[in-house]
């Protein structure tokens, strides 16, 4: 069955021009862009998101940096779209990522690395909609 995933091309990999790159990889990878758009976000806006993160010693960095800049979030679709996302993402820590991962390829360090994908279902329904309206996502 066929399950969507959010994801988020983060302001270091936008910064390096690695957009196109990524976005072909994931495509490549057999995932339907559902939707996409360019924006940039706040403090507040990066720390309602990551709100699971608040007590983390690097929830100020974090959302310092997910505010530093344009972001693409979006929505993917295709079977198994959240755990297969994550493999094609490769490890948070670049440094520990697999050959041919997005994060291998992209990836600076484990704080600017790249791109951002769901960890389970009730997160990544969560996040699609932070970020888009329903009448978006057809
Ligand atoms: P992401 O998948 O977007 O979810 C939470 C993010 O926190 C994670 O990717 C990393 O970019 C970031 N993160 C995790 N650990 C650290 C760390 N030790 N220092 C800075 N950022 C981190």
């Amino acid at each position: 069955m066929s399950q969507r995933t959010f994801s988020i091309i983060k302001p270091d990999a936008v910064r390096k021009g690695h957009t196109a790159a990524i976005l072909a990889k994931i495509q490549e990878a057999g995932f339907k862009v559902v939707a996409i758009k360019r924006m940039s976000i706040s403090k507040a806006q990066a720390e309602g998101f990551y709100y699971v993160h608040a007590e983390r010693p690097f929830f100020p960095e974090l959302t310092e940096f997910m505010s530093s800049g344009p972001i693409f979030p979006m929505v993917l679709e295709k079977e198994n779209a959240i755990a297969d996302l994550r493999k094609l993402m490769g490890a948070t820590n670049p440094a520990q990522a697999e050959e041919g991962t997005i994060r291998k390829e992209f990836a600076a360090s484990i704080g600017e690395n790249a791109i951002h994908g769901s960890d389970a279902e009730e997160t990544a329904a969560f996040e699609i909609g932070y970020f888009f309206a329903g009448i978006e996502l057809k």
